[in-house]
């Protein structure tokens, strides 16, 4: 019988083996804050590392200081006083773009270098004008330089999802052997399909000789809207972290969303074998109105888990099998994301069931004969309107009561 998870069952002490974690890297306030018009002030990006802190994020990536003295003031005021979370900064491989870093994370409780070169032949021709083995050497070199000053290193093979794979098992052995904990593997232009997707990540397990020394990550992008699914085939073929964005926010489409990730491990176990995310999810709402808010970035109103309708039912027919079973229709608890209820919005496609529910929740009861008429005119308001509101429903209950007391 399908029934709604219950919550329990999810996150139980028993399945939660460390071996089994799946760690969360925000990257809202670097890549997502890259997306145009997203840009934030010194004090936002304060206040959203906080609040990142609160759903219990692993990794926040605070900035790029090498960019600019504003990125490196906020990621060294993140490290300073964000508790909880490893504090990361993003560098070139270069030398400079690791010190500007080091000097911006280090007085983090979990400090963490982020160094990054493009792997794929298109990036090594036209943007480097160097061959493979230049790369892979300046990658080894500074993934030396950054673990000679910090034990906590991610190496990013940038385009990797374009990247020839035999070349990248490489990269990925050098930069291991060099000091790398973390290789992540970017799908920077959001160009693989999710089988393509998971089936690099598996040759990576299966073919870089050191790759029980470091942690498998990965980083989708949204440009053909399969972002959350290609990190889902990346998590089931062996990476054991994430790099997201609240919101999805990020470079062009963007990155992929951090609650769709979280929540689709949360809402399908069955489908990752004990895998989890220490994710406190009842910080999604929240967190993702003040990104919104903050980077001027609106939600669309049907964003999977964060949107205005993701818990709201429309029609006659949903709104009534609702009412009857939230299973019907409800695939997950708002309460898990912070919202109190979930949301019957009243319009010409509602039913009788959820009409009489909201006039209950206004303490307004009515005879079955009184419900006919009442029904009557609500549909000709919601026909004219398209949205009921409770007020709506107040004068309308005034004008049958009216009509019924003798003059
Ligand atoms: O998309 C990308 O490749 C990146 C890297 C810097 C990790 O953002
Ligand atoms: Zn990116």
């Amino acid at each position: 019988m399908l029934s709604m998870p219950a919550e329990s069952s999810v996150t139980t002490i028993e399945n939660k083996r460390p071996e089994n974690k799946v760690f969360i890297f925000d990257t809202t306030l670097r890549d997502g804050e890259q997306c145009p018009g997203a840009a934030l002030r010194h004090s936002e990006k304060i206040q959203i590392a906080h609040q990142l802190a609160l759903l219990n994020v692993d990794v926040i990536e605070a900035g790029f200081p090498f960019s600019s003295p504003g990125d490196f003031e906020s990621v060294r005021q993140i490290a300073s006083e964000v508790r909880g979370p490893i504090i990361c900064g993003l560098s070139r491989t270069t030398p400079q773009d690791i010190e500007a870093t080091w000097d911006a994370v280090k007085v983090a409780e979990k400090p963490r270098i982020h160094t990054f070169i493009g792997t794929s032949d298109i990036h090594i021709q036209a943007k480097f004008k160097k061959t493979r083995e230049e790369i892979l050497n300046i990658a080894r070199d500074m993934v030396a330089l950054a673990a000679s000053k910090c034990k906590d290193v991610e190496f990013s093979a940038e385009d990797a999802g374009r990247t020839d794979p035999f070349y990248l098992y490489k990269v990925l052995e050098a930069v291991i052997d060099a000091g790398a904990t973390t290789v992540n593997i970017p799908d920077t232009v959001g160009y693989t399909i999710p089988d393509e997707f998971g089936r690099l990540i598996r040759g990576i397990v299966n073919n870089v000789p050191n790759i029980d020394q470091a942690i498998i990550s990965i980083h989708c992008h949204n440009d053909l809207g399969l972002a959350t699914a290609n990190s889902i085939a990346g998590i089931q073929n062996g990476a054991r972290q994430v790099e997201c964005t609240i919101n999805g926010i990020g470079e062009r489409a963007g990155n992929a969303a951090m609650e769709e990730v979280a929540l689709a491990l949360k809402v399908r176990p069955e489908y990752f074998e004990g895998l989890y995310t220490d994710i406190n999810t009842v910080h999604f709402a929240e967190a993702s109105r003040l990104v919104s808010e903050l980077t001027s970035m609106p939600i669309q109103y049907n964003k999977a888990i964060v949107g205005r309708n993701a818990f709201a039912h429309e029609s006659g027919i949903h709104q009534d099998g609702f009412l009857k079973g939230r299973a019907t229709y409800e695939i997950m608890r708002p309460e898990w994301i912070g919202l109190s209820e979930a949301y019957l919005p009243l319009g010409p496609r509602s039913g009788r069931a959820a009409v009489k529910s909201r006039l209950e929740k206004l303490g307004v009861s009515l005879s079955d004969a009184q419900m006919i008429s009442f029904f009557e005119a609500f549909k000709l308001l919601a026909d004219e309107k398209k949205r009921v509101e409770d007020e709506d429903l107040k004068s309308l209950v005034q004008q049958l009561e009216n009509q019924s007391s003798p003059v």
